[in-house]
């Protein structure tokens, strides 16, 4: 067994690692995630049977994800090695991840903590819904962050607000491949949403707001101009019960448990997290 660093080369096997767990990565969204990152690959006899991923959030903070070790390989101790190594090498950073019930009890015996459950909504978007959606919902615009520099700044800043976590690279490296909308229409946005291509077809997120009614808005205008496609997201504790979005098609498939190994920065100001950039990203 050895545990080396993730390259380039490890992009198709690592895809075909998380394709035998039922998620949804394809090999050009391993690729976006891997090359915004770093991370940690275990290989038996010459082949890959284990992932690790992290992404830096500025100085203090990374986002660990993509922890998968073959099926046929498990119990063996290596999703705690590589869990290991890479706390080891970001000994200096508080940890944020999004577990899966199967490594909840992992993440545990390293001292994570809950931070709030996460919904993972998915489903063939219906227009059949509309009535569920709560009738005051605030206007929406298009936005351009990728092309308009005042637009990027006041992305970033309301993300960081709402958030506490430096996620600039990222979301930088996700404005050219994403739809935005913007809330209010006033100088300073209330609120963002983005939607992107990923795995079967589309997921919405990041979804940053000052209030649910506002975050819900969004949500909503991005469902209406994708009917008929399959779209998910992953929604924090803030969002609204979802139960309009089940009238749009979209059903809860899974949750997973937001933690960290350390208090994370916190929101200043009105606007929270209700949608993540991705599970991975958090
Ligand atoms: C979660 C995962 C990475 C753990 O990898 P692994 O190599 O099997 O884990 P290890 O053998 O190092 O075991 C670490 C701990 O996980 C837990 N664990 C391992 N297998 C388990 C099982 N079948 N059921 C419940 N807990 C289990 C135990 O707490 C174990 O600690 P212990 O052996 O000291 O009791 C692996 O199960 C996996 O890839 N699952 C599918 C993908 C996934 O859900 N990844 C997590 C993303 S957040």
């Amino acid at each position: 067994m050895t545990y080396t660093r993730m390259t380039e080369d490890h992009i198709a096997e690592a895809q075909a690692l998380t394709t035998s767990f039922n998620w949804p990565h394809t090999v050009e969204d391993w690729s976006f995630a891997f090359g915004l990152g770093s991370g940690l690959v275990a290989c038996d006899g010459g082949h890959l049977i284990g992932t690790c991923l992290t992404w830096p959030f500025g100085e203090q903070v990374s986002s660990l994800g993509m922890l998968a070790v073959a099926q046929k390989a498990q119990g063996r101790g290596i999703g705690r090695a590589l869990l290991r190594q890479t706390l080891d090498e970001h000994s200096e950073r508080t940890i944020l991840l999004h577990a899966t019930h199967q490594g909840i009890e992992l993440y545990r015996s390293e001292n994570f903590a809950p931070i709030e459950e996460i919904r993972q909504m998915q489903g063939l978007v219906t227009l059949e819904g509309e009535e569920a959606v709560p009738a005051d919902r605030a206007p929406v615009h298009r936005w351009h962050p990728a092309r308009d520099d005042g637009a990027r700044e006041q992305l970033l800043a309301l993300d960081h607000a709402a958030t506490g976590l430096e996620r600039g690279v990222l979301l930088q490296a996700l404005l050219p491949r994403t739809a935005f909308l913007r809330l209010g229409s006033g100088d300073s946005p209330e609120g963002y949403a983005g939607i992107r291509r990923f795995g079967r077809g589309h997921v919405i997120g990041p979804v940053v707001a000052t209030t649910a009614n506002g975050a819900s808005a969004l949500v909503h205008a991005l469902l209406v101009a994708h009917a008929g496609a399959f779209v998910r997201i992953d929604v924090t504790e803030a969002f609204e019960p979802s139960g309009w979005l089940s009238a749009f098609g979209l059903h809860e498939v899974d949750r997973v448990l937001a933690m960290s190994n350390a208090p994370l920065p916190q929101a200043k100001g009105e606007a929270r997290r209700y949608g993540l950039i991705g599970h991975a990203f958090g």
